[in-house]
């Protein structure tokens, strides 16, 4: 029998697992529903080999951030081979978690502690535990998105508005299996709207635990503000908390809340932090982390050692090269060829974002037909791209030049299909899809 290609097996993975994926942003329908490769074989640099055996470029988003030195790079896999010949896995620890804490604490000297975990949202989850262990405070005052867990969904509980995560996350999300008794213990607040947290902690005296944000992300901070939420946490008691599970390493050596000069009290960091291998940290003050020896936080495989061996081995090459500056030169070069392409073919395309992570969106009633197209269109020329670029340090000049160089005959096809308003038809198939719904 020959084997299932990567379409039959995706629909076959839609039977068996609720959902296909294990992560929203890799469903195959959030690019091009039907078109779009779900499974690949070989990862390298910046090019993929789907399961079928077709080499793509990866122009999308490298591993949804995770790796921003590349898919494979040499050094982090040396390192967790490695550790993987030695014995990822005993009944002792690695020493490599010692290392990893004093590298975390020297790059950001605010912090004298440290704690593990192996995704973005358990240890966004850690931090919180930490806060409310340490304030004895339950309230969570957040902006952005910071995982799936109870804490942050607990947000659309609020009476009165049971969408309060639609700006910060997606809209309609509804929190079911979150339990009620969770309702208002996790508060939104709009980015650079410091009025917004001082009505928080007005509402709420004496009870927020945390302020828990990501430094920047599409904009960045207006003067004052970043200082604001620190003043405000610091007199009411509050534990500040930056996210910067996508922001750092990508533009900064370490949390990106370094280019601001404000500290907080504790950073998380995953994604990047092991360049593909499962890996995070929470580092805080030691006055706040100290409440981790008092409060129940403990995983068997918080304590494998390939995430520290490739976490050191990403952080000692961040040091070596970088890389916040080649991502934001590369950004710009997508930018600037982005935005000529645009306006020699008169198309809608707004490009917006920051350079080392780009986000692209078409101003037309059609919008989410054109952006499939754009994608379908790609895929022809043997380039994944959707609505967003994150660079990485594998991609060079010649990367972007074979970007733009599909992109201008793509945007040809685009701007007939505006003229023709034939964006649906071309496609021959179903918009891609932009929130979480159900898949069967
Ligand atoms: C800012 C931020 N926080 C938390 C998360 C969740 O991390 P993970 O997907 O590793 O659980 C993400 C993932 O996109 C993120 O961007």
């Amino acid at each position: 029998m020959s084997e299932p290609n990567v379409h039959t097996l995706y629909e076959r993975a839609k039977r068996l697992i609720p959902g296909g994926t294990q992560l929203l942003s890799k469903r195959p329908e959030m690019f091009a529903p039907g078109r779009w490769p779900a499974y690949y074989r070989s990862a390298h640099g910046c090019e993929i080999v789907d399961h079928d055996g077709r080499t793509y470029l990866d122009m999308s988003s490298m591993g949804i951030g995770s790796c921003l030195l590349g898919y494979a790079d040499a050094d982090v896999t040396q390192a967790v081979v490695a550790r993987v010949e030695a014995g990822a896995m005993s009944s002792l620890s690695v020493a490599d978690e010692v290392e990893l804490a004093e590298l975390l604490t020297s790059l950001h000297p605010w912090a004298q502690q440290v704690r593990y975990a192996r995704s973005g949202g358990e240890a966004m989850t850690v931090a919180v535990r930490i806060a409310r262990a340490h304030t004895r405070r339950d309230v969570v005052a957040f902006c952005g998105y910071h995982g799936w867990h109870d804490w942050y969904l607990a947000a659309n509980l609020a009476s009165g508005d049971d969408d309060q995560l639609r700006d910060h996350l997606l809209p309609g999300l509804a929190p079911l299996g979150v339990p009620r008794g969770l309702a208002g213990t996790a508060l939104p607040f709009s980015y650079n709207r410091l009025d917004q947290l001082e009505a928080i902690f007005a509402e709420h005296q004496g009870e927020v635990a945390a302020v828990v944000m990501e430094p920047l992300r599409r904009d960045d901070p207006q003067p004052g503000f970043l200082a604001g939420v620190r003043a405000l946490c610091d007199s009411h008691g509050a534990v500040f908390v930056f996210d910067e599970i996508t922001a750092g390493w990508r533009f900064a050596l370490g949390g990106a809340h370094l280019n601001y000069g404000i500290e907080p009290d504790v950073a998380v960091f995953a994604k990047a932090f092991g360049n593909g291998h499962p890996m995070a940290a929470v580092i805080g003050r030691e006055s706040v982390m100290r409440a981790a020896e008092e409060t129940f936080i403990s995983s068997t495989y918080w304590t494998e050692g390939a995430g520290p061996a490739a976490a050191l081995a990403t952080v000692r090459k961040m040091q070596r090269v970088d890389v916040p500056g080649h991502v934001e030169r590369i950004g710009a070069r997508m930018r600037d060829g982005l935005a000529n392409l645009a306006q020699a073919h008169a198309l809608p395309l707004e490009v917006s974002g920051r350079n080392a992570l780009l986000h692209l969106s078409f101003d037309h009633p059609d919008h989410l037909a054109l952006q499939t197209l754009l994608t379908i269109e790609m895929l022809d020329r043997g380039i994944l791209a959707g609505a967003g670029f994150y660079g990485s340090l594998a991609h060079r000049d010649e990367h972007v030049d074979a970007y733009l160089a599909a992109a201008e005959e793509a945007a040809g096809v685009l701007a007939a299909a505006i003229e023709a308003g034939d964006a649906l038809k071309r496609i021959g198939g179903q918009v891609r899809h932009t929130g979480f719904r159900r898949l069967t």
